[in-house]
């Protein structure tokens, strides 16, 4: 399979139609958007093709709406967003993709943006239906997707749409994401050290597959730790666990024997009654039935942040603790903090993903750094899997 075609910086896109698939999925309460970093991700590149006088048709999801025009999932905030953000005429277009389409498209001038309402409205986009991604296709000259977040989804404006537009590009954002991940997997600098944390391993399992044959450090944290230590016949009291992982836990072991990849789980905790209450540090051995692991010990985060320092790439997936409460936040901020440091003097190259990831950091009191920010949840984790994504691969 050949090369992703990126969008070229210098092609002549004047009073061309293009197709702009973005990730616009922010969480909205009450209509307001209580976090924008996709949005002003997605900015720069929107400014661009503006200046450059193309006529841009943007096309996003918002939640999953499974084909019903659930109010609460309209793009109207992210239309008001727009409007305010951009210097130029911004059109909200809510109708329906019949064959008057074209004509309703046709009053875009030169530099003026159109946002197409939830995309997944209409249950033909999610099922990839043709006929749906033909119509769509045929409002654009160029079709761009800037959504890797989107990108492991086998959808009509991500996936089908790419047959029935003449040129199709993985725009600047994509880019950035796909480079980030292949300087873990492919382009590396050793050593390398991924730390991953949530909740489920078997929802993880694959990435840990693959990353155990590309690094040389895997960090467990975060609930998911939990099934390791009774694996290991500790006692966890409350704690969240998963059944019948016992055969993914030794398969883990065995593999990274082969690959010569160290796993490191925690040796130490965070215990509290409830998710809401206060937290003691505690050695694994020490855990009473009542109690709940909330989040990694003192002597854990000293050793993670000892790999980090003796590392040159990092990356992180998932919290190490139930950071929503502050109580609990300490071994997620302490890791943060580190890897901000390390890639601020050493440049140790960093790449945190997940939106449980990126929600947590942002609860440090600190300006932090690091070399590459995810904002796609699955598609980055499929993409670390080595997965081949189907939005991308009908980009090559
Ligand atoms: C995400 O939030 O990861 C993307 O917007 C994809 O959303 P989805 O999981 O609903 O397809």
């Amino acid at each position: 399979m050949g090369e992703i075609n990126f969008f070229p910086d210098n092609l002549k896109v004047q009073n061309q139609k293009i197709i702009l698939r973005l990730d616009l999925n922010v969480p909205i309460k009450n209509k307001i958007i209580t976090d924008d970093t996709r949005i002003t991700a997605c900015l720069p590149f929107i400014k661009s093709l503006i200046k450059k006088k193309a006529k841009i048709i943007i096309i996003s999801h918002l939640g999953r709406p499974k084909g019903v025009k659930d109010p609460e999932l309209s793009l109207k905030p992210i239309y008001k967003y727009l409007k305010n953000a951009l210097n130029t005429n911004v059109y909200f277009f809510t109708g329906n993709f019949d064959d008057e389409i074209k004509e309703k498209f046709s009053y875009l001038k030169e530099g003026e943006v159109m946002l197409i309402e939830n995309i997944r409205y209409f249950n033909e986009e999610t099922e990839d239906d043709e006929n749906f991604s033909k119509i769509l296709g045929s409002l654009g000259d160029i079709y761009i997707n800037n959504a890797f977040s989107c990108s492991h989804r086998k959808q009509a404006s991500v996936h089908n749409i790419t047959k029935f537009v003449k040129k199709n590009y993985a725009g600047p954002l994509l880019k950035k994401e796909i480079e980030a991940v292949n300087l873990v997997i492919k382009n590396k600098k050793e050593p390398v050290t991924c730390i991953i944390g949530g909740s489920k391993i078997s929802t993880k399992i694959n990435v840990i597959s693959n990353l155990i044959s590309n690094v040389n450090n895997l960090i467990i944290v975060g609930a998911m730790a939990n099934n390791f230590f009774v694996y290991k016949n500790l006692r966890v009291g409350k704690s969240l666990i998963e059944k019948n992982v016992e055969e993914i836990i030794e398969n883990i072991y065995k593999k990274a024997q082969a690959n010569n990849c160290e796993i490191l789980i925690p040796q130490d905790c965070i215990v509290g009654k409830n998710f809401g209450g206060e937290g003691s540090n505690k050695n694994l051995d020490e855990i009473r039935d009542d109690e709940i692991i909330l989040d990694i010990g003192i002597n854990t985060i000293k050793n993670i942040n000892k790999k980090i320092d003796k590392s040159n790439t990092v990356l992180w997936n998932g919290p190490a603790g139930y950071f929503e409460n502050d109580n609990f936040s300490k071994g997620t901020l302490s890791i943060a903090e580190n890897i901000s440091k390390n890639t601020a003097e050493k440049s140790l190259i960093s790449i945190l993903g997940g939106g449980d990831t990126l929600a947590a950091i942002k609860k440090s009191k600190i300006k932090l750094s690091f070399s590459h920010l995810s904002t796609a949840g699955g598609a980055f984790l499929e993409y670390l899997e080595g997965k081949d994504l189907p939005g991308i691969r009908v980009l090559k």
